[in-house]
């Protein structure tokens, strides 16, 4: 088995053991609806085979990219709301609101992100890292899944006037810089080279963004025309592979896949 499928294996299995929620009934059954439905996890598995590549302990990197999966899941819920995108489908089956009522996914979405925080202070769920360390891992994630990341990119997405670019380094962006900002303090990079990491993990978030648009015929599709979004996510996929070879010292197998994978969806 290669180890991207061994650290996605890994990533599921890990999921199980740290989301153990109490409650009621409807609200868990919510939570754990998107959350167990196998996305991609091209996020968590991003922060695996960078901590793997930067010499840091890769159990921690899975038990954070759960966390991280948590706060992505928790988006879509309620990016998927009337009030928000409205759709009724989210990978091909019924939204969480569509399912479970506006209430509830509102709820769940709710309790998602909190349980996310839930497991990042479990000081137990860790074993390489100082609780000083734990604390700057929930707090990069906090910072750029807050007002100032992704919900503020929520925000201005639904603002008149708001630039493209400023949009999708927040909405979207910004939890991909996390990513790689928490692999970086998993591994204890030193600070210099942590900004520098972060910045590719930007880049690299607005790479997917750029191809979700293709995809989708909106966005940068809309503004540049296809040929010139195109060529804009090509130039992204280079400098960000020119950037991980100076920061991280080398293009690892896994890293080039993950990579292609965000960029691949559009050729
Ligand atoms: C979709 O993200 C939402 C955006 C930020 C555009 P993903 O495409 O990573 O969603 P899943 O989890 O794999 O379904
Ligand atoms: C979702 O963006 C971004 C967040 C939830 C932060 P989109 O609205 O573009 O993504 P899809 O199309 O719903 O997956
Ligand atoms: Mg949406």
């Amino acid at each position: 088995m290669d180890r991207l499928t061994r650290w996605k294996e890994r990533i599921e299995s890990r999921l199980r053991e740290v989301f153990q929620p109490s409650g009621p009934g409807t609200l868990i059954e919510a939570m754990s609806y998107y959350l167990f439905q196998e996305g991609k996890r091209v996020r968590p598995l991003l922060l695996v085979a960078l901590t793997d590549a930067l010499g840091g302990d890769i159990e921690d990197a899975v038990t954070v990219g759960c966390a991280v999966e948590m706060i992505h899941n928790y988006s879509l819920i309620h990016d998927d709301l009337p009030a928000m995108d409205n759709d009724d489908l989210r990978r091909g089956m019924p939204s969480c609101h569509r399912k479970f009522g506006e209430a509830i996914a509102i709820l769940a979405g709710d309790a998602l992100l909190t349980y996310a925080f839930e497991v990042l202070t479990k000081r137990e769920n860790f074993r390489s890292l100082t609780e000083e360390q734990i604390l700057d891992v929930a707090r990069t994630l906090a910072v750029l899944s807050g007002s100032a990341g992704m919900v503020g990119g929520q925000v201005l997405d639904i603002t008149e006037g708001a630039e493209l670019e400023e949009i999708n380094r927040m909405k979207t962006a910004a939890l991909f810089r996390a990513v790689f900002l928490c692999a970086g303090l998993i591994s204890k990079v030193e600070e210099s080279r942590l900004h520098q990491i972060a910045g590719s993990g930007e880049k690299l978030g607005l790479l997917f963004q750029v191809t979700d648009d293709i995809l989708d015929g909106d966005g940068y599709f809309g503004l540049l025309g296809e040929s010139k979004a195109r060529e804009l996510a090509r130039t992204l996929r280079e400098e960000i592979l020119n950037d991980l070879e100076r920061t991280v010292g080398g293009i690892t197998p896994e890293i080039s896949i993950l990579i292609d994978l965000v960029y691949r969806r559009i050729i």
